[in-house]
Parts: C-alpha cells; structure tokens; sequence
C-alpha cells in the first residue's frame, strides 16, 4: 500500500508564460520563488513551491504527492509496476526541476500524470505575495476521472486514500486529516480540475470574489459553502481556463476509525448550501 503524506507541488504547461505569471502574482496571489529560463516557481506556504508552470503543451499537467522516504517510494514504485501502472524514475535532473530528492511518475486508470515525490524543498523565507489574498497553503486537487467507481477503488485500495464523502458516485477522498486532498470530477478526458489554496478567513473570499469580479475574472462558482467538508469557497478561471479555488474553514477528520462516508445527492444542494450554482463548463 502506499501512503501519500499530503499533495505537494502541481505543474503546468503554458504557451503563455507572461499571461499566467501576471495571473499567478497579481490575481492568484502566489509569490514568484524562483524564474528560469522556461519555467516559473510559485509559492503559495513555507513550501519552496507549490505551483510550476513551465512552457509546454497546457493539457501537460501534474499533480505530486509527498511520500515518507526512499524506501517507501521504492515500494511504491514495485506496487505500482505489479498493478501494471508502468512506473518511470525521475532522473537527478528532473528532481532538480522539481525541487525533490527523489520521484517516480505514474498515470492513474484515467491518465492523469502522477508523481510521489521525497524530501521536496522547504523555504526558510517568508511567503509574502504582492497581492494580499489570504493564501496560507496549497491544499487540494480536483482530478478528472473517466470512471469515478474504478478511480476511486485505485485511490483508495493502492494509495491508501480513504473516502470522506461521496456526491452521487463522485469520491472527495483525504490522505491526512484534512476533509480532502484529491476530488475526483467526471469526465471524457485526464486533467486536473482544479487547484485549491486555502485563505485565512471568510473575509478573504468575499475580498476576492469582489477584486477578481472587478477585473473581469471568470466567477465559474460560489461564493458559496460546501455541505461535504464545510468550507466557505470560491472557484474562478485562470491561465489556459485552468479553475482555480480559494476556500477556508475545511473540516478536519479526527476521527479516523469512526468516520463514515456521507452519500450526498447528485444536485446542486450537495455542492452548495447557500444556492449557488456552477456556471458554464464547471457545471458538469
Ligand atoms: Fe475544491
């Protein structure tokens, strides 16, 4: 079984790098760590990065996650093999691009570009972004899934996720505490969905959906409140109509042994208990 520590860093192809660096700084609010010559370094924690956007094709997208140590990503990498999910060694130079001491890169049942990554890089500075959003972290990810039952059996029986709720057959799964780290969405293609920071307070999504309404950033939904985990959220378009999400107040799951999973209804209630509805292609 391998177990996934927490979600760590995701990466993103763009064809337009000054576009998503203006978007990532002055609308997102992340912190420029680092610039080279094809790619950019964001942050978003004490994290040395959470968010790369490198030129390259905009559906080359990954998502990593944090595993203990060598040996545990050695093991993982035999699981996934022996599951027939071919497992690719990052060499020293692509652990140096992202920051790791060591990963392996793998596609789930859907195809979305998976890395477990060792000992990824801290920063001993300060995260301090130009645009105050209240960011205090990088916290989840909304995967595609062509076959959510499927997908959600690979989380939970080969990654050790476990299911925190359900809304129809669609997992919000959680590999530490938090309510949850991966969401899976339907659809006919891989890709990530979206990409959550958390922000300190409920002000700080108000603040937001006012300041990005004002610049013309696509609103795709809320301000709202989840019913499943309970945060307070708000999900809006960026760079290469990648969704982003600010959300605050996700529970955490104490309990680990007595946790079961909510069924929730396929229907906007279950998304949001305020009333607000998904708009465009975020509705499906
Ligand atoms: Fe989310």
């Amino acid at each position: 079984m391998i177990e996934l520590k927490d979600v760590c860093y995701a990466r993103l192809g763009t064809r337009d790098m000054e576009g998503a660096i203006a978007f990532a700084t002055g609308y997102l609010g992340l912190e420029i760590a680092e610039r080279t010559r094809d790619a950019v370094y964001l942050r978003s924690d004490d994290r040395g990065h959470t968010l790369c956007y490198f030129d390259g094709d905009p559906v080359d997208q990954t998502v990593a996650f944090e595993v203990e140590d060598e040996i545990s990503l050695r093991l993982a990498a035999d699981t996934l093999d022996r599951l027939g999910h071919p497992v690719e060694q990052g060499t020293a130079s692509e652990c140096a691009l992202r920051k790791v001491k060591s990963f392996v890169r793998f596609r789930d049942p859907t195809g979305n570009q998976i890395e477990l990554a060792v000992r990824p890089e801290r920063s001993g500075k300060r995260y301090f972004a130009t645009r105050d959003a209240g960011i205090t972290g990088f916290s989840h990810i909304g995967l595609y899934t062509t076959d959510p039952v499927r997908d959600e059996q690979f989380w939970t029986q080969v990654c050790n996720a476990k299911v925190s709720d359900r809304i129809g057959d669609i997992p919000l799964m959680r590999v530490n505490e938090i309510h949850h780290t991966i969401a899976l969405l339907v659809s006919d293609k891989a890709g990530i969905q979206h990409i959550n920071h958390q922000v300190q307070a409920n002000d700080d999504i108000l603040r937001s959906y006012y300041f990005l309404a004002d610049r013309n950033v696509e609103i795709v939904f809320g301000p709202g409140r989840h019913p499943t985990s309970g945060a307070r959220f708000l999900y809006f378009k960026g760079p290469d109509d990648m969704v982003f999400e600010y959300s605050v107040g996700v529970d955490a799951i104490a309990d680990e042994e007595g946790h079961r999973p909510r069924q929730f209804g396929f229907e906007p209630t279950s998304l949001c208990k305020w009333g607000a509805l998904p708009k465009g292609s975020f509705r499906r």
